[in-house]
């Protein structure tokens, strides 16, 4: 099943799907558009275009190689700030994945997003619940699409219900426990990231799934988000499985 397969790399050649310690959840951070853009000359939007491609042919490798839960930081909080040309490419070429939902039916995954949607016109918001209704049947895998996520919001939306149960008198202060903190993130229900890809070379997160991330680990290359491959995810999870975690044990 594995797609790399370097005959001088014994490690690597072994099945993927095989490896010992396989990640329950697997974020990536879909960086770099811009810069594989710039490289060859081009609007940063085209950037936008092959990232928006790649991300589809990683998330159908990580149903061949069976990956149960899956995030993609597509598009955060602070993106707001980038210029309107670019801003409006990225929401369009959302609302076009959006329009695609029988790849996801097909391939029975359910759908999530992440992020407050509160923010986007009627008719996305319509799209994406729909998209999280006609997918809510399927558990062979979790892909959950951060769009106008920030950890920080996250977490302080989390903490406003929690304050509202409190004011309306059903919970208590002592009752505030992690657990209730995580029962009201945008994951609830889905294990925490286990491991995090972050292409482009920058060494940071960004303010994705903060919480979620305490104790995950990092696989960074410098390799742009439109060129990572398959391969190179293979990379990641045989070093994953190399991994000592202690999860401050010994
Ligand atoms: C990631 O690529 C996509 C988004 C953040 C929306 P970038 O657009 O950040 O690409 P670089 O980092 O400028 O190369
Ligand atoms: C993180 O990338 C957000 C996404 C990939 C959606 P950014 O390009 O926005 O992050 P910074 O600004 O380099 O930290
Ligand atoms: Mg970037």
């Amino acid at each position: 099943m594995a797609l790399f397969g370097k005959k001088d790399n014994k490690e690597a050649a072994k099945s993927i799907s095989e490896l010992k310690n396989f990640p329950q959840h697997v974020g990536f951070i879909m960086d770099g558009n811009g810069r594989w853009a710039k490289k060859r000359g081009l609007p940063r939007t085209f950037g936008h275009r092959e990232g928006a491609k790649n991300f589809r042919k990683i998330v159908r490798y990580c149903k061949d190689i069976g990956l149960k839960n899956i995030s993609f930081y597509a598009f955060s909080t602070e993106n707001w700030q980038r210029p309107k040309e670019e801003v409006d490419t990225i929401m369009g070429l959302f609302s076009d994945y959006l329009d695609d939902v029988q790849e996801l039916l097909t391939e029975k995954t359910r759908m999530v997003f992440l992020g407050d949607k509160t923010i986007f016109p009627d008719y996305i918001r319509a799209k994406m619940e729909k998209v999280e209704a006609e997918t809510a049947c399927y558990s062979d895998m979790i892909l959950m699409l951060a769009v106008n996520y920030g950890g920080r919001d996250e977490i302080a939306h989390s903490a406003r219900i929690l304050a509202q149960q409190v004011k309306d008198g059903v919970l208590s202060p002592e009752d505030i426990t992690e657990d209730s903190i995580s029962e009201h993130l945008y994951t609830s229900g889905y294990p925490d990231v286990d491991l995090v890809i972050r292409p482009s070379g920058e060494l940071r997160l960004s303010n994705f799934l903060i919480w979620q991330c305490a104790y995950a680990e990092y696989y960074f290359t410098d390799i742009l988000w439109p060129d990572f491959s398959p391969e190179e995810l293979d990379k990641a999870l045989i070093d994953f499985d190399s991994r000592h975690r202690r999860f401050g044990g010994v």
